[in-house]
């Protein structure tokens, strides 16, 4: 008897395991840090600094109030992406670099993006304007 009072629960527990394992799957170890570092309201700072940067600096005077209107340069709003890859970096990129006229997607367009878009700005600023244009298709808004 004293046997499979030994053996019951060693048999249990693969079976209670389980379900647990399917219901709470480990999420990877980085991404714990994060959110255990409050990553998410620092990005929507981010964001939020980026926004100011766009809209009350040069960017507007081709891409529009908040990136949208663009007569001389992209919407920044939409799925698509001409330059890059549309991540993050990609766009990080864009912005350093600028667009040179030979570069153009689109041909018809008359003014090239200079580097930063003309302005003078920190790496920082770059990352936060970097935040808040993919935060445009990749963060959802309320009222959009
Ligand atoms: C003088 C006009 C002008 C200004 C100012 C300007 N841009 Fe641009 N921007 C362009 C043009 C032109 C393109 C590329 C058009 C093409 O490829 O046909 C572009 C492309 C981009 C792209 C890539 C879009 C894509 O679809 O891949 C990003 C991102 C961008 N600009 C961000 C900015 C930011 C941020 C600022 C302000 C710091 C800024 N731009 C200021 C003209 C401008």
């Amino acid at each position: 008897m004293k046997k499979s009072v030994l053996l019951v629960p060693a048999l249990m527990l693969p079976m209670s395991a389980m379900p647990a394992m399917a219901q709470r799957p480990e999420l990877p170890p980085v991404v714990q840090e994060w959110m255990s570092e409050g990553w998410q309201p620092r990005f929507m700072g981010m964001v939020a600094e980026g926004d100011s940067l766009f809209n009350n600096g040069s960017c507007t005077r081709c891409h529009g109030d908040n990136g949208t209107e663009g007569r001389w340069a992209p919407n920044l709003t939409d799925d698509e992406w001409v330059q890059s890859d549309g991540s993050l970096g990609g766009i990080f990129e864009t912005i350093m670099w600028g667009v040179r006229r030979r570069d153009f997607h689109d041909p018809e367009r008359r003014f090239q993006m200079n580097p930063n878009g003309g302005m003078n700005i920190t790496w920082d600023q770059r990352r936060s304007l970097a935040a808040y244009i993919w935060s445009l298709t990749n963060v959802p808004r309320p009222g959009r």
